[in-house]
Parts: structure tokens; sequence; C-alpha cells
């Protein structure tokens, strides 16, 4: 598990984007795995300035998305296939058809979710999976309690992160109950983790997720038993963390 706190979102969203361009450069068959949330968008547009400034090419890079609302469709503003595609995918030379994002309208949402699983097998596995984390510690919309095996299915959504997630909803009882959600199991078989956390608001989860014990409580903390997870935080978002001078931070914890 490698550390990395960082002054800034910004300064934290180069150095993520510095290392999912690196990925892209040394694989131009790269497949990567994309997160959804506020904590992303910063990277996702520096990805676009290195697309658009320095050519960085994803004609032959395959996507898989962690997770969607069951309920919205596609072209929802709140639904996380319009996020990708207003926010990364229509700015990009993505392939469409290289793109994969649950499908929250599926009929049989098992049968999806199998197909899903599949889909990722086929492409020979996630080279680079991009993460963000929830106040709860919840890795995509795998809540508390979720099994550290998991595959991907559907999960209810815990009050916790329907009130987290409510300000993005015009009308705060919009926001879906459940959504089809990748494993944990399936995320550490991806061949490296890429975990972004900014802001106060994370930094318990934080603690948590590096400090902590390994468990179901607490998601994120499976980061903990993968080989290769690179978590990188700003500042803020390490104010809880007893081992942050370890981790580059100067000052004393209180
Ligand atoms: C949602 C997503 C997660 C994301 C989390 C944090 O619940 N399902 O994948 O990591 O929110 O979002 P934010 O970055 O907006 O705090």
């Amino acid at each position: 598990m490698l550390v990395e706190v960082i002054d800034t979102y910004e300064l934290m969203s180069q150095r993520a984007a510095e290392i999912v361009a690196e990925q892209v450069h040394r694989k131009p068959t790269s497949v990567i795995g994309f997160a959804t949330g506020s904590t992303p968008k910063r990277l996702y547009e520096l990805l676009i300035q290195e697309h658009d400034e320095r050519g960085l090419d994803f004609s032959k890079v395959t996507t898989f998305n962690l997770d969607e609302y069951v309920g919205l469709p596609p072209k929802h503003d709140q639904s996380y296939h319009y996020y990708m595609w207003e926010n990364l995918f229509n700015h990009i030379d993505v392939n469409p058809s290289n793109v994969h994002i649950p499908h929250g309208m599926a009929d049989d949402i098992d049968h999806f979710c199998a197909w899903y699983e599949e889909q990722i097998e086929a492409a020979g596995g996630i080279d680079l999976q991009i993460l963000g984390i929830g106040a709860n510690g919840h890795l995509a919309f795998n809540e508390p309690g979720s099994s550290l095996g998991s595959r991907t299915r559907i999960k209810t959504l815990t009050e916790k992160t329907v009130k987290d997630n409510a300000r993005f909803f015009d009308d705060p009882d919009m926001v879906p109950e459940y959504a089809i959600t990748m494993g944990i199991g399936t995320i550490m078989e991806a061949d490296r983790l890429l975990l972004v956390a900014s802001g106060e608001r994370k930094a318990q989860a934080i603690r948590n997720t590096l400090e902590g014990p390994v468990t179901a409580m607490c998601p994120a903390t499976i980061v903990q038993l993968h080989q290769h997870s690179h978590i990188i935080i700003d500042k803020d978002a390490a104010t809880a963390l007893d081992y942050r001078h370890h981790h580059g931070i100067a000052e004393p914890k209180e």
C-alpha cells in the first residue's frame, strides 16, 4: 500500500492524472476502471487536457465503471452514465463500444450483473481501477457490511449515502435506494488500485481505511490487502491519521 499525502485537491488530481496517463501510454489497450462522485472530476478534466494538448490516446482503452443507480435511465442527469459521458467520455477518443457502465434500467438485474462480470473477464481483467471513498467507508456502492468477497450485484444504499448524495439531486426524495455495484471481490482482482480522497469530510473514513482493522464495516479497508494499492489524498483528508508524519505530513496531531 503506497500512501501519498499531497497538499491540495488540485495537486492530488494532477498526481492521479499522471498515473492514469502513464498507464495508458505504457499499455494503449489498457482496461481502466472508472469511478464517479465529485472527487475524480478534476482528474477527468486533466485527462481531457492530456488528450487535447498531448494527444493521450484512449482509442484502444476499454472502460468499466464501478456502479450505477437502479432506476435512473442513462440520460438522467444524476445517472453515472450521464456523469461519465459529460465529464470524460464525450471529450476523449474512447470507442463507445469499449465503454461499460452498469445498466440501472436492466430488466433482469442478476443476469446483467453476471454478464458484467463476464465482460470484465473477457477484457482480460482491469489493469487500473480508480476509486473514491464514501464518508462511511464505502467503496463504489459496497456499503458497510458488504461481503469482502462480493461480486457485481444490487445493493441497498444506506441512509447516510442517500443523504450524502442528495446534494446532487433537485429533489432529495428522488435519490434512488438501490444501486448496481462491482463487488469488493471484483475490485480486488484489478491489477492496481488508485484511491483518491479529498477534504475533511473523508478524514475519518481515511483513518479507518489506512489505520483501522480490515473489516466489512468499512469496506475500503480491503485496500490494505491489495498488493498494488496506491492511495492519494489531500492534506485535509489526512487530518485524522495517527501516522501522517510517516506519509509526509509535518505538523503533529493535537
Ligand atoms: C458515491 C459513489 C462512490 C464514490 C462516493 C464518494 O457514493 N458510488 O463511488 O466514491 O460517492 O463521492 P464524492 O467523491 O462525491 O465524495
